[in-house]
């Protein structure tokens, strides 16, 4: 079968390296890739916006099933598109990603399907806003209603605060994405990424993973769209993943069938967990970045058959099998990110990295100059360890980034630290 993938991040490189290893595969595009993906597939240009070129061309390179990454292709219908012109799409439908596209949407669902989240109000002007904020003191997040690239959150810990971010995003700071606003009480406990792969009835667990969105160390500085990585996230027992999926995962996919918006694709769930057990903080449509590239290396499965179940709605009843092994993955990123990352600095000695055992450096936003390797984008590499444990695979992980030479990046020293703690 040939497949094409859609994206260009770590995430992308993930996917790509655990598709090509399928025995089902005859051949991997990817639109557009970058060059850790080059080595492994074909990279073509074929504008995802544009549906009409997607589909013309897996027309023409008789591609049977389209893999999408990144969330903006699905809230922007590709896989009804890809659909209606006889082709498998693994991803939700436009209808099913507004789970993902707004978050008013999901705070309602979680209303009317007793999913534990936050206590939350949902605004479209700016005095009731403020008028909601004066009966709630901080702690209170308040959240830009569409999709903000991970930046239309803030969680304010004073009053002042909270009313200038709902000045903020009624102001315009996300454009089309604040024209609404939810604003929901502060929730306590440790956080937790959840992924449950769905055809539409049912849904497998898959794997966890434990992000670090804070850009400095000892989660400080602005949120990024996550610096590191490791799965699984110790806090998701069996027990734990059981409950996630009986009071979130599967009262959502009853939920979206009752909306007649079926849920096919990955649901990845933003969990917090605190003493009175797990509460939805945000889903997303997608695979997680840098999630994904530490729970790909852990996949015994062959992912393709998965990800076709779940366009088909044939899922298997699992469980999905997975290495007990740990991964870590830190990102590499570029001086400046994640306000205004700096472009085109020279990356040398990946491929040191590379040699050392159970180590994988995925490609992130990384761009061939001649023969050179610059940076092209914020996140531009994941060094990613494996290890019988938390602190085997982060040993790994720094010692394999410590031998790359990039002057103009920067990484958490950090990551991990949680689970790696000697007591824990
Ligand atoms: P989101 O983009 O919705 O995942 O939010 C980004 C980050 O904001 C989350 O990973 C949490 O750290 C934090 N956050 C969001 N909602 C809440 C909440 N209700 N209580 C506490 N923290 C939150
Ligand atoms: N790492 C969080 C995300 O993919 O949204």
């Amino acid at each position: 079968m040939n497949v094409l993938l859609i994206g260009s991040g770590g995430r992308e490189h993930a996917l790509a390296l655990a598709l090509s290893k399928s025995p089902l595969l005859d051949k991997l595009f990817v639109a557009p890739g970058n060059p850790g993906i080059a080595a492994i597939a074909e990279c073509v240009v074929v504008d995802a916006a544009d549906h009409g070129a997607v589909i013309a061309f897996c027309r023409l390179m008789k591609i049977k099933f389209v893999v999408i990454g990144p969330e903006a292709p699905l809230v922007a219908g590709l896989v009804d598109d890809l659909e209606a012109a006889g082709i498998a799409a693994f991803g939700p439908s436009k209808a099913a990603a507004q789970l993902e596209g707004s978050k008013g949407f999901t705070k309602d669902l979680a209303r009317d399907f007793d999913i534990p989240t936050a206590a939350y109000g949902r605004f479209s002007d700016k005095a009731s806003a403020l008028a909601y904020l004066s009966d709630h003191p901080a702690p209170i997040v308040v959240k830009a209603d569409g999709l903000a690239a991970g930046k239309g959150v803030i969680v304010a810990m004073n009053d002042a605060e909270a009313a200038a971010a709902v000045e903020m995003i009624f102001s315009g700071a996300f454009g089309e994405a604040g024209a609404e606003i939810v604003i929901e009480e502060f929730m306590d406990g440790e956080e937790a990424s959840f992924f449950a792969l769905c055809d539409g009835e049912r849904a497998l667990a898959f794997a966890s993973a434990q992000d670090h969105k804070r850009v400095g160390d000892g989660d400080t500085g602005p949120n990024t769209g996550g610096m590191g990585a490791y799965s699984p996230a110790p806090i998701m027992t069996e027990e734990m993943t059981a409950r996630v999926m009986r009071e979130i995962v599967e009262p959502t996919l009853r939920g979206m069938k009752a909306r007649n918006a079926h849920y096919k694709g990955v649901l990845f769930a933003g969990l917090m967990i605190g003493r009175d057990g797990p509460k939805l903080i945000e889903f997303n449509a997608r695979f997680g970045d840098p999630e994904t590239q530490v729970m790909l290396p852990r996949l015994r499965d062959d992912l393709l058959p998965l990800l076709l179940a779940c366009a088909r709605g044939n899922l298997p009843e699992g469980p999905v099998h997975l290495s007990p092994m740990s991964a870590l993955t830190i990102v590499h990123a570029a001086k400046g990110y994640p306000e205004a990352p700096e472009k085109g600095s020279i990356i040398k000695d990946v491929e040191k990295a590379e040699a050392l055992p159970d180590v994988i450096v995925y490609h992130a936003g990384t761009k061939r100059q001649g023969a050179a390797l610059v940076a092209h984008g914020g996140r531009v590499l994941n060094v990613t360890g494996l290890g019988t444990n938390v602190q085997e695979a982060r040993a790994r992980a720094y010692a394999a980034i410590a031998l790359i030479d990039w002057p103009d990046g920067f990484y958490r020293r950090d990551i991990g630290w949680r689970a790696a703690k000697p007591s824990v």
